[in-house]
C-alpha cells in the first residue's frame, strides 16, 4: 500500500472485532507519531496507551461523554501535549540552527521573531500550537494504522479532567484528542467530502 492509497481508503471506524491490538503494533504507530514533523523539532507529543475492558468501558461512557462506540476498541491512545516543555525545545533548535551558522541572517531574525512573540504568549496559545503539532503525529498514527489493517476514530469529544485523573496524567499535559484503534468491524463508505473549488482560492 502507498500513501496516496491510505489516505484514500482510510475512514473513522467506530465498529471494531473483539480481536485484541499486539503490543507490537502499538508500537509501529507509536513510532509514526513519534517521526511527525514538528514546529522548531519541538516534539510535544506525549502518548497513554489504554488497553484493558475496565478503562476501555469507562472511556466509553463518562470519560468520552457516552460515545458507546469505544466500548469494542482494542486501545485508546490519548494523545498530550506538553506545553511545559514546549518553549524550551523550541529554542533549544533555535539554538542550534544559530550555532550551525546554516541559517541567512534574515532568516534567523524571522525564527527569533516568532520566538520572542512565542514566549509572551498566553497559555492558551501554547495549547494550540503543541495541539497542532500532536495532530500531525495523530494523522501519521492514523495512516500507518490503515496500512496495518487497523481501523481508528479520532475522538475531539472527552472529558479532560476526568481523563486525566482516571489515567494520572501529569498537570503540565494537556490531553489534546484521543484516538480508538482496533481490528474494524465495518467498511464504511467515503463520507462526504467539499469539491476542489470551494476549498481553493483562487
Ligand atoms: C479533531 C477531530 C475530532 C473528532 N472527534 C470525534 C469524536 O469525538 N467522535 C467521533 O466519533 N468522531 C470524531 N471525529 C471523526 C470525524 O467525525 C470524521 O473524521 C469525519 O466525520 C470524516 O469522516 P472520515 O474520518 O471517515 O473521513 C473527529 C475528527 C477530528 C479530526
Amino acid at each position: 500500500m502507498d500513501v496516496k492509497q491510505a489516505i484514500e481508503s482510510r475512514r473513522s471506524i467506530r465498529k471494531f472485532t473483539n480481536q485484541p491490538v499486539s503490543e507490537e503494533e502499538l508500537q509501529a504507530l507509536l513510532e509514526a507519531a513519534r517521526l511527525a514533523p514538528s514546529s522548531c523539532n519541538c516534539q510535544p507529543w506525549r502518548f497513554k496507551i489504554v488497553t484493558g475492558q475496565a478503562d476501555i468501558g469507562w472511556l466509553s461512557g463518562s470519560g468520552s461523554k457516552g460515545q458507546g462506540w469505544v466500548n469494542t476498541a482494542g486501545a485508546v491512545v490519548v494523545c498530550c501535549a506538553d506545553t511545559s516543555r514546549f518553549l524550551e525545545d523550541s529554542k533549544a533548535t533555535v539554538r542550534l540552527l544559530k550555532d550551525s551558522g546554516m541559517l541567512p541572517p534574515r532568516m534567523l531574525e524571522g525564527l527569533e521573531e516568532y520566538m520572542n512573540r512565542a514566549e509572551k504568549a498566553p497559555l492558551e496559545a501554547i495549547r494550540w500550537a503543541a495541539a497542532t503539532n500532536c495532530a500531525i503525529a495523530v494523522t501519521q498514527m492514523m495512516l500507518r494504522a490503515v496500512e496495518m489493517g487497523l481501523g481508528t476514530c479520532w475522538m475531539g469529544m472527552y472529558n479532560e479532567e476526568a481523563v486525566k485523573e482516571r489515567f494520572a496524567i501529569p498537570e503540565h499535559l494537556a490531553v489534546v484528542s484521543l484516538l480508538a484503534v482496533g481490528r474494524p468491524a465495518e467498511s464504511p463508505q467515503p463520507r462526504p467530502r467539499k469539491p476542489m473549488e470551494a476549498i481553493l482560492l483562487r
